[in-house]
């Protein structure tokens, strides 16, 4: 197994009315190429908090986050959102789009900045939208005109435009019914099994199921994991085994 991140004594603290808050708390832990990692835990045990430390979307309190030879802990600003833009894809719960720019210029503008040649960028992100049954005729629609699950699936493909190393997803079927929620894990499925490495935070077993190694983080700790294997099509036996995984993290 080839090491994708390695992660050594990771804190992050909040300053809160009530004092310092520890919300992750000497986080050890080694991400592999490859994989489709899977966060669960209990509302506020740290999920969120992780996978943007992990994505560079904030700031870690101490330790080091390493890819390769770059210690993601230690960057800020301008390195760090270059990081991020090169090396990590991001989806979200809230399919966030940008309202005022039709589908296909939201794909091509998460790639702008990186690529100079517009029209490779453009030829990659018809692909990219083809490959998630994105039809042609909506690609000059504007977000509010297409449906909640197509959203997501642009929202996929624009986290995927730059080839990240590893696409995180928060709660990417949180907001979608259970169809349309379907059909995203099925993208997830697809892109993990051509190499995609994925980090996932979820609630939901259907979700979790999908990955082949599922974290429990409770108070700011990894508790234990839960080898699944990948991802075979077998939802009962996988979410039997989960189940009682999680039974014992007392979930
Ligand atoms: N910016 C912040 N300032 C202060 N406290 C914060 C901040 N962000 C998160 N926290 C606290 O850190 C804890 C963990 O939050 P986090 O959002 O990571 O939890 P989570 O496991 O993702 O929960 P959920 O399942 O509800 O999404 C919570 O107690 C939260 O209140
Ligand atoms: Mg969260």
């Amino acid at each position: 197994m080839e090491e994708l991140l390695r992660i050594e004594n990771l804190c992050r603290e909040f300053n809160t009315d009530s004092g310092v808050q520890r919300v992750l708390n000497d986080i050890n832990l080694t991400i592999y190429k490859g994989d489709f990692t899977v966060i669960m835990g209990s509302s506020g045990s740290g999920k969120s908090t992780l996978l943007y430390a992990l994505s560079g979307m904030d700031t870690v309190s101490s330790g080091h986050i390493w890819l390769g030879d770059t210690d993601l802990a230690s960057l800020s600003g301008d390195k760090m959102a270059l990081f991020r833009r090169e090396h990590c894809g991001f989806v979200f719960q809230q399919i966030c789009l940008v309202n005022s720019m039709s589908v296909l210029d939201n794909v091509m503008a998460a790639g702008l900045l990186l690529k100079g040649n517009k029209k490779e960028l453009a030829a990659r992100a018809k692909e990219l939208l083809k490959s998630v049954e994105v039809e042609e005729h909506t690609w000059s629609k504007f977000p509010s005109q297409i449906s909640g699950g197509r959203a997501q699936r642009v929202g996929i493909v624009r986290a995927l435009i730059n080839s990240p190393d590893i696409l995180f997803a928060d709660e990417p079927t949180g907001a979608l019914n259970s169809q349309t929620g379907k059909d995203v894990l099925d993208l997830f499925t697809k892109f993990n099994e051509e190499g995609q490495s994925v980090i996932m935070v979820t609630h939901d077993l259907k979700s979790a199921i999908r990955g082949n190694r599922v974290l429990y983080l409770r108070d700011g700790k990894i508790l234990d994991e839960c080898d699944l294997g990948k991802y075979d099509g077998n939802n009962e036996e996988r979410a039997e085994k989960l189940n009682s995984f999680l039974g014992e993290m007392g979930w």
